[in-house]
Formats: structure tokens, sequence, C-alpha cells
């Protein structure tokens, strides 16, 4: 099968190393040409992966045409941000119908639209054939050397999971589960980038694993409230796409987004921050997201209120963590 993946940064290069490894015939799209041509001449993403190779039946373009032609099968990795621009220029030139799957992982602010909900608003639905997220702990730089990871293809329709479950599943090292909650997938996908920078700060401030696992537990309090408010299933909160996912991204230093959390800690400001970055803080767009919702819908979200504070209004992380500690004693 032909697969197109969109983005040739980290995750795209991991994702496109697997569906080469199961077979298929696997054309990345990238706007950089550097990245393009090392992909085509050396097999390798090295300033994305530094580790790593991609086999040989998976190429590069940086044209757009080139990459959708043929192909029933796209796979989106391309930073929340710049996503509405990038369809919108894949429905210029689609000529039929695929399948797409997402691996980006966000929440637009001001209109709290999920990557699903965009897919359907940019792109000619004619062109839809179903969307299914792939979501779970997964870090690229374990994936692309073939390291033990689980994942989940989610998806409102039951057959769309199937598929891409069984195009991504790989007995050697990526074993992928279905599951249909697609809201409370996505959300819980979006929402634990911000607890990683959360996590990155406690490290930066020397706070130990009793802080971690605290952190863990109450992050897990709010995105129930945060799934629920959206309608979806509150079960998710303990799959591969909830606690999965938070576990892995709070304590790897595989995490930019921990990394960014860090930096912060560390009397870095968030520009400084970001552009010292080579890799998306997703984190940093999705809390201005869930910081405007739950001020909206009147959800108490104490960590996502802190991150935001430090982030935008310059609170030092030693203060917003002062305040949690001294918020009214509670229940459970
Ligand atoms: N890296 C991971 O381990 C991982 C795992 C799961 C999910 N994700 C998610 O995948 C998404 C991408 O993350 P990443 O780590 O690959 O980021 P990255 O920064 O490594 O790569 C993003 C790539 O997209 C390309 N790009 C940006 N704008 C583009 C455009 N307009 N057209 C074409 N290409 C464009 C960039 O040049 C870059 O190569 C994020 O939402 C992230 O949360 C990442």
């Amino acid at each position: 099968m032909k697969v197109t993946v969109i983005g040739g940064g980290s995750w795209g290069s991991a994702l496109a190393r697997i569906l080469g490894d199961n077979g298929n015939d696997v054309i990345i799209y990238e706007q950089s040409l550097e990245i393009v041509n090392e992909i085509n001449l050396y097999h390798t993403n090295k300033s994305k992966l530094p580790v790593g190779t991609l086999p040989l039946n998976v190429s590069a373009t940086t044209c757009l045409s080139e990459a959708l032609i043929e192909s029933n099968v796209i796979v989106i990795a391309v930073p929340t941000k710049v996503i509405r621009g990038v369809l919108n220029d894949m429905n210029n030139v689609l000529t039929h119908k695929s399948l797409f799957v997402n691996a980006s992982k966000g929440l637009e602010p001001d209109t709290f639209l999920r990557v699903s909900e965009i897919v359907y608003q940019e792109i000619n639905n004619e062109f839809i054939d179903d969307f299914v997220a792939l979501t779970g702990p997964s870090h690229a730089e374990e994936v692309i050397n073939q390291l033990l990871t689980t994942i989940c293809a989610v998806s409102t329709n039951k057959k769309a999971a199937k598929l891409v479950q069984s195009l991504f599943n790989n007995s050697k090292y990526f074993r992928v589960y279905t599951s249909y909650d697609l809201v409370g997938a996505e959300l819980c996908g979006a929402l634990k980038n911000i607890y990683a920078i959360a996590s990155g700060m406690l490290s930066g401030i020397g706070l130990g694993d009793n802080a971690k696992a605290g952190l863990i537990s109450r992050a897990l309090v709010e995105m129930r409230r945060f799934i629920i408010s959206f309608g979806a299933n509150e079960e998710t909160i303990y799959g591969l796409t909830g606690l999965g996912d938070l576990v892995v991204t709070t304590t790897s230093l595989h995490s930019r987004n921990f990394q960014a959390g860090y930096r912060l800690a560390t009397g870095k400001n968030l520009e400084e921050t970001i552009s010292s970055m080579t890799m998306v803080v997703e984190g940093a767009r999705t809390v201005v997201a869930a910081y405007q919702y739950a001020r909206v819908n009147n959800l108490e979200t104490p960590i996502i209120d802190a991150v935001y504070d430090v982030l935008y209004n310059k609170k030092p992380v030693k203060t917003a963590i002062n305040q949690l500690m001294k918020r009214s004693l509670k229940d459970e």
C-alpha cells in the first residue's frame, strides 16, 4: 500500500519507519529540503532523530501533490499550529478519498477544536474515507530503534480503527490496540503535554519522585474533569491513550515538553526556551486552549492554571508551586 506521511520530523520519521518495516511504499511530505535530501540520500534524519535509520521503501518530497498521488492513507504528523494551513493546501491538490490517520497532539486555542474536527472542517468531506487517531505512550527516539511500544488506533468507526491497527502493528516492536472513544483519546493526548511541562518544572527546581507521582495522580483528576465535560468516556483516562501517555511523557527525558518545563524552571523565559528547542513543544499551545476552556466551562484545573501562569504571566515556578501547596485542604 502507498502511505503518505505529512511531516518529516521525529514522529513522522518514526512512523514512516514502522510503515516501511511493514512493507508499505511510504512517502513523506516535508517542507525542509535539507531533511528531504537527507532522507532520500542517506536514509537518516539526524537533525530530528540523531539515532536510527529509515528503510529503503521510505522516500521524501517537498511536493505535496507528488506525496498524495495514488495514496489511500494519509498520516498527519506536523505541529498542530500548522495543521489548518497544511490541510488547506492538501485540499487543493487531493483528487480522491483517503483514510486520515492523525498522530499530532494538541487542542486549538479559541475554538477548542480537536484535530479530527479540524480535518473535517478543512478537507472537502468527499475526500475523507474516515478518521483514526494513532495515540499512546510512544517516543519517536525509541520507535525508530525498534524498541517495544504499545499504542492505540482510535476511531468512532470500528472498521477504520482495525485497518489502521493492522497497517501499523509490527509483532517485533509495535503493538497496536483499538479503541473507540475518539474525543477522550484526542483530549488526553493533547492535555498530557501540559503535565509534561509541569513535570519538567518539578525536576528543574530539584523536586523528586514523590512530587512527580503526586503530579501524575492529580493530573488524572483534572483530565477526568476535562474529558467528562466534553462528553467523553471516563475510562479512557486509565488506558494507553490516557495514563499510558501521561506516564511516558511526564517521566521521560525524551519529552520535549518535559525539557521545556525544566528549562523554564532553571531561569529561561518562554521565548528562549521555545527557540532553543529543535522540536515542537505542543503543551505550550495546548495550555492556552485548556486554560481558556476551563474558564469558560468553570472547571477546576489548578495544575493547568499554574503552568499557564508560569508560561504567560511570568510567574516564577517556585511561587506557582507554593500557591498550589497552600490551596484549601480537600478530600482526594
Ligand atoms: N516526537 C514524538 O515522539 C511524538 C510522539 C507522538 C506524537 N507526537 C506529535 O507529533 C506531532 C509532530 O511532532 P514531532 O515530534 O514530529 O515534531 P518535529 O518538530 O520533530 O517535526 C515537525 C516537522 O513538521 C515539519 N513541518 C512544519 N510545518 C510544516 C508544513 N507547513 N508543511 C510540511 N512540513 C511541516 C517541520 O519541518 C518538521 O520537520 C506533534 O503534534 C507531537 O505532539 C510526537
